[in-house]
């Protein structure tokens, strides 16, 4: 028998499924998944900022904020209304209130930024041209609103920065930029630019870094490093640096002192009152909108889903995609032997049914032969006649030229099988039957050989001679 050649190519090409059916990893036959190790793979690995850090979610909440700048220019300098430039204020006299929020994937910082009204001193110092010492400005051409009259040294300012944010497809608690805005009164689109990210560090500590492009055409730097001082993380102290990139000088450096406060309520309350108590030119919600808020920004437009899901990790496509599995070296190997197996199986189940067929084949045709010429008396259900078996032996025997030795040899058996009506048996059956009845093997069948074979094939010779006798008896019908 010839069973079909594996070859271990063969085995591949026909198991190994095509690169367009997907594996899926971390099955009993494929490698594990990298997600088991490595949470960026993992889709299923949350995406809320909280929950991949809380650190983030002890920074939520409502602050009310004090600092202290470096910048001397952010000291009582004239704003020049063309290039923006200085500020009429005091930035270290500044109270900031501050709403964090996380929701999900997403964060929202608003800061609403309060100045105080300027001392009389720098209001009486002469105004160059182009430049105001008071804010907010309106430019010409813009209708100012009744009543609207900023006079320095009697109205504060105010103003906001608010910044959005999502978790990332590191899945590591870092937040990247979606973008911000600032101000009221200049500026208020809102700004992609400022390819930020933001890391928890440690127990305590979370850090912001960005950079921008600058209105003078250069590029911004920025460092923020934030940490809780409380135990009770009420409390935190940040510092923000700004610097040039381009000349790597420091622009400014500030120092802010976090409080929170306890309730949104209350909150809201110091927020209202601060814009009273400095004598801002306009309220809140004329500006900014309404507080608590009613948008979801400050500004004059607020990221649009298109935008968030430029960053969003639930709504944007990760960079870590899982790889189509690979099976386990073990597995393509198991898989060959195992539909080698399977294969030999079923070869030899087809060779053991050819081999019963052949035998059932060999048996017939020998049963039919006999039958076609002994004897076998009336009743077919008795046990064969033993003489009569006896004399179809001898009748055999006596075929070839060592005739009535006592034993058939091969070439009378095939005489005997070519005579009568019994049919022409092919000479690959008839060997096979003259091994079948050679049963010691000696090249010749005795009679205890000859009969054994023949109690053998008792059905077939009864089944012939059944046909023997309703031939017989339709003949006498007949006649
Ligand atoms: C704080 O910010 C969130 C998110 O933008 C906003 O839904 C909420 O109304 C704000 N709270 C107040 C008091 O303005
Ligand atoms: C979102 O804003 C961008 C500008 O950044 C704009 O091109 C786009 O059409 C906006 N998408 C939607 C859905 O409003």
């Amino acid at each position: 028998m010839n069973f079909p050649k594996l070859s271990l190519l063969t085995c591949l090409s026909l198991s190994l499924p095509h690169s367009f059916l997907a594996l899926k990893c971390g099955q009993w036959n494929t490698h594990s998944c990298l997600g088991d190790i490595d949470i960026r793979y993992d889709a299923d690995y949350t995406n809320s900022i909280t929950e991949q850090n809380d650190l983030w979610a002890k920074q939520d909440g409502f602050y009310m904020v004090t600092q202290t700048s470096t910048q001397e220019m952010a000291h009582f300098n004239p704003v020049d209304l063309t290039g923006t430039v200085g500020l009429p204020y005091d930035d270290n006299a500044v109270v900031s209130y501050v709403n964090i929020t996380t929701s999900g994937s997403r964060r929202y910082e608003h800061r609403y930024i309060i100045y105080p009204p300027a001392p009389q001193e720098f209001c009486d110092l002469p105004v160059p041209p182009g430049a105001t010492n008071v804010l907010p400005y309106i430019p010409p051409g813009v209708p100012v609103p009744p009543g609207f009259a900023p006079v320095c040294g009697v109205n504060g300012y105010a103003t906001f920065v608010e910044s959005f944010k999502t978790s990332s497809h590191e899945k590591d608690g870092s937040l990247v930029n979606v973008g911000g805005a600032l101000g009221f009164a200049r500026d208020s689109g809102f700004d992609k630019s400022g390819d930020g990210v933001a890391y928890a560090i440690g127990e305590r500590s979370l850090s912001f870094t960005g950079s921008s492009d600058r209105a003078d055409g250069g590029k911004g730097i920025s460092s923020k490093n934030w940490i809780f001082i409380g135990d009770d993380f009420n409390l935190a102290r940040a510092v923000l640096e700004n610097y040039n990139a381009n000349t790597a000088a420091l622009i400014s450096s500030t120092s802010y002192q976090y409080t929170k406060i306890a309730s949104e309520e209350d909150w809201v309350d110091m927020l209202q009152a601060a814009f009273v108590a400095n004598n801002v030119q306009f309220d809140i919600a004329s500006r900014g909108g309404p507080v608590p808020m009613e948008r979801a920004c400050l500004g004059a437009r607020c990221p649009n889903e298109t935008e968030w899901c430029e960053h969003d990790p639930e709504c944007s496509e990760s960079p870590y995609k899982e790889p189509n599995a690979r099976l386990k070296a073990g597995v393509v190997a198991g898989f060959c032997i195992a539909g080698a197996a399977v294969l030999l199986a079923i070869v030899t189940l087809i060779f053991i049914r050819r081999l019963k067929q052949q035998k059932e084949r060999i048996k017939a045709q020998f049963a039919a032969r006999i039958a076609a010429t002994i004897d076998l008396g009336v009743d077919a259900n008795i046990a064969m006649n033993p003489d009569a078996l006896k004399e179809e032996f001898q009748k055999i025997d006596s075929g070839a030229d060592d005739g009535g030795d006592g034993y058939i040899s091969k070439d009378e058996l095939w005489a005997f099988m070519s005579s009568g009506k019994a049919g022409t048996m092919t000479k690959k059956d008839f060997d096979v039957l003259f091994l079948t009845l050679d049963d010691d093997g000696n090249g010749k069948v005795d009679y205890l050989e000859f009969i054994n074979f023949l109690s053998t094939c008792g059905a077939y010779v009864k089944k012939e001679v059944q046909n023997k006798e309703d031939f017989v008896d339709d003949d006498e019908n007949s006649a």
